[in-house]
């Protein structure tokens, strides 16, 4: 309810959500105080202000385009916060011109997209969502940590926390995948990993919830849209993951680029003010977005800049990335009476507090260490762990005739594909300081992994790609060059398998990155269908940042193993999966779906009035006519090389009161002939709500391993936390009727149970 009040009564100046004078309780408080006691008005301004180098840039060009001009401000004060300054010893100089010029000699503040890996790759985020495994989540978020302070960072843009549902986005391979639950765990997780027990410890560094909010609900998939969502959407769907993202305690968070409801997000005190710092006692500081202050002009929501900057302030949003509206703004706009000063004492008190708590104060340098960045970066157990959490993060989607593990009787292997022998894509898109072409490739994993007497036959077959395919130009498909495909037909003939490494380059996810065709682009079907006429035998190896579309090869393809951008040790992981090292035990974070025209497709859908047809191909249903309603691989599906059986599923009540708790077991055995691991998932549907709530909302899961013939019996508790929803006012409630409650190996083959949540039952 409040949000809507809020948004209709959007011209007041807001106050809430605004720490006051701080509680003088604690010496971080008093430190605050007292430094922002002495800060003189443009000293404050100058610590919302964030500037990229000129080094690196991760969005338009910036304005103030003067190195000299840019040192000089650092000097005077003017510049609180940078991005993309990388390295030891150029953070040590650029901290330098701040803390040994400037008047009060405040620390500036590092930040950069470590978003799955300094210099050490892990698979990008959301292949690291489908090993449903928090815990490898933050080791892969820590080690992140480890390597990025070293450089001198002190701040991560990251986790993106952005649920996604809709795989023409390109970003949907920076986040955790369609689902608030898992999506939120995995980001708790990656919190946890980059901040550590204490942001103080020098291998640490600040998180960054982002982008707040529905970036991953623009429309069309098209990046940078508008998103039109609806209020039970947004608290039901986007906002569970910043929610407990604040609850982790991360130390900042990012707005959005978007509007919602015609507002852009940068300026939403119902999002920033009333909810995130008020609601939810949020104490950390809100970045904008790149230059989203000033985009707010082009949304056509501001005249022009100063209106930007008005707004932006008094929406909550705390640091301006780039658009250099507060710098040249805010001064005037406290001046003239439009802008409370107290706003910007809020914003700057937020700031000086995750310096602090990082250490700055105590030592600004402390992050910008020569020896331990030359130490502790791409170490033999970085890319061991990058390799572990690589080979957890593959999903098996086809495995025909048990095709995989690849056989001993397996005497020579054609390894075919544009992704091959690709040592560059899998190292992933927002790759940090990643060195270009240094992945291991399958080919060399393969050739790593094969006895002696077997025969690797390597043919490209096809470039993906012609021209330049880096930031920030578009990629161009190879659409004509077909001359590689002889050799590869060859390659396929004279061997027994045919591994055929397909899918996505990996500047083709990511930012700016959005796609209308989620097929296999440029020849790479054509590819398929050659070598399909010459070997059955094919194992298709996927590589790609987003779910793809590909009925045709799902058909055809004897086995399919989805590897993602799987980082530094891909080609390892990979092949350890291929030849049995490790059994595959991936589950799919995201929908694929049959075609785009099925886009956005996801497993929590809800209900319609008119569900299903009767019979096949009758119309006046919710079907299409040309495809079925159902994807090509559901939400958490995975296959492995050992069965698992679920039996007893039972609950302990079939109807109890809204506040007690329903216990949920069920036994799982590894019935097949390998030891292996199983993501048990628990489902619930309300089955009668007021609001109508989706067929299936997942509420549970865990992680077992189990040997052959072991069994183990889970246990799942259900309580008001996960029996209730948002409903469109933001109130939340649990409702009395019958519920089901499912548990499976994924969303679609689910066994169920039926209780109910009855108003006048008493246990006692
Ligand atoms: C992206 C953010 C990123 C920022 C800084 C923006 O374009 O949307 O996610 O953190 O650039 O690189």
């Amino acid at each position: 309810m409040k949000y809507f009040i809020v948004l209709t009564v959007f011209a007041l100046v807001a106050l809430s959500g605004c720490s006051s004078g701080g509680n003088q309780n604690s010496e971080e408080d008093r430190f605050i105080e007292d430094l922002l006691s002495k800060m003189t008005l443009d000293e404050k301004i100058g610590q919302l202000n964030q500037h990229t180098s000129r080094w690196e840039m991760t969005g338009p060009a910036p304005k103030a385009d003067n190195t000299q001009e840019l040192f000089e401000n650092i000097k005077a004060g003017k510049v609180g916060s940078m991005l993309n300054v990388i390295g030891a010893e150029a953070t040590r100089e650029a901290q330098k011109l701040a803390v040994e010029n400037s008047r009060l000699g405040i620390p500036m503040i590092f930040g950069y997209d470590v978003i799955h890996g300094q210099k050490t790759m892990f698979p990008i985020p959301l292949a690291e969502a489908a090993a449903w495994d928090p815990e490898l989540a933050k080791l892969s978020a820590s080690i992140a940590a480890k390597e990025a302070s070293a450089q001198g960072l002190h701040w991560t843009f990251g986790p993106m926390v952005d649920v996604g549902r809709d795989a023409r986005w390109g970003r949907v391979m920076e986040g955790a995948g369609e689902d608030p639950y898992l999506a939120s765990i995995i980001s708790v997780a990656r919190i946890n990993g980059f901040q550590g027990d204490n942001l103080d410890d020098v291998a640490t560094i600040a998180a960054c919830a982002k982008h707040f909010a529905g970036y991953g609900f623009s429309e069309a998939g098209r990046d940078y849209n508008a998103v039109d969502l609806s209020r039970e959407s947004l608290y039901n769907l986007v906002l569970p993951t910043f929610k407990a993202s604040t609850e982790a305690g991360v130390a900042t968070f990012m707005n959005a680029f978007n509007t919602i409801d015609g507002e852009p997000c940068t300026a939403s005190d119902a999002l920033m003010r009333d909810l995130l710092k008020g609601e939810w006692g949020f104490d950390g500081f809100v970045v904008s977005d790149w230059n989203s202050i000033g985009e707010m002009m082009e949304h056509g929501a501001a005249a022009d800049l100063k209106e930007s900057a008005l707004r932006a302030i008094q929406g909550g949003c705390d640091m301006d990335m780039e658009a250099l509206a507060y710098i040249t703004h805010l001064q005037e706009l406290v001046e003239e009476g439009k802008v409370d000063e107290k706003l910007i004492d809020d914003a700057v008190r937020r700031i000086l507090r995750i310096k602090y708590r990082l250490g700055l104060f105590d030592d600004p340098y402390k992050y910008s260490d020569v020896e331990r960045e030359k130490n502790s970066i791409y170490t033999e157990e970085h890319r061991e762990a990058s390799r572990k959490v690589a080979r957890e993060s593959i999903v098996l989607l086809k495995n025909d005739e048990a095709v995989l593990p690849i056989s001993d009787k397996v005497k020579s292997i054609a390894v075919i594909g544009p992704l091959a022998d690709d040592k560059d894509s899998p190292l992933g898109n927002w790759r940090a300081q990643a060195v270009a072409n240094t992945a291991v490739s399958l080919l060399e994993g393969v050739e790593a992994s094969v006895a002696p007497s077997v025969k690797v036959n390597y043919a490209k077959g096809c470039d993906l790609s012609i021209g330049k395919r880096t930031f920030p130009d578009f990629m161009t498909f190879n659409e004509t060059d077909r001359s590689g495909f002889k050799a590869a037909v060859k390659a396929a003939k004279k061997s027994d398998l045919v591994l055929l490494a397909i899918g996505e380059d990996c500047f083709q996810s990511g930012e700016g990155r959005s796609q209308t065709d989620i097929g296999l682009r440029g020849l790479q079907k054509e590819l398929f269908d050659a070598v399909y006429a010459v070997n059955k035998n094919i194992v298709v190896v996927l590589m790609n940042g987003r779910p793809l579309a590909i009925p045709d090869v799902a058909v055809k393809a004897q086995a399919i193993v989805e590897a993602w951008h799987g980082g530094t040790e891909a080609g390892h992981a990979i092949a350890d999966v291929l030849f049995g090292r490790y059994n595959p035990s991936g589950k799919l974070p995201m929908t694929f779906p049959r075609n785009v025209g099925q886009v956005p497709i996801y497993y929590n859908y809800k209900s319609t009035g008119r569900p299903t047809a009767e019979q096949p191909g009758q119309a006046l249903w919710s079907c299409y006519t040309d495809s079925p309603n159902t994807p090509l691989y559901p939400f958490g599906y995975g296959l492995s090389y050992t069965n698992f059986h679920y039996s007893d599923f039972k609950l302990d009540k079939s109807s109890m009161s809204v506040n007690d708790e329903l216990m949920c077991s069920v036994t799982i055995s590894n019935n097949g002939s390998v030891d292996g691991k199983e993501v048990v998932q628990l489902y619930i549907q309300d089955l009668a709500a007021k609001y109508a709530r989706p067929v299936k909302e997942l509420k549970g899961f865990e992680k077992i391993e189990l040997a052959v013939g072991e069994s183990k019996e889970l246990h799942f508790s259900l309580t008001q936390k996960e029996l209730g929803y948002y409903m469109p006012n933001g109130q939340y409630v649990v409702e009395p009727g019958k519920f089901k409650v499912f548990v499976g190996g994924n969303s679609v083959e689910t066994q169920e149970l039926e209780f109910e949540i009855n108003p006048h039952y008493s246990s006692h």
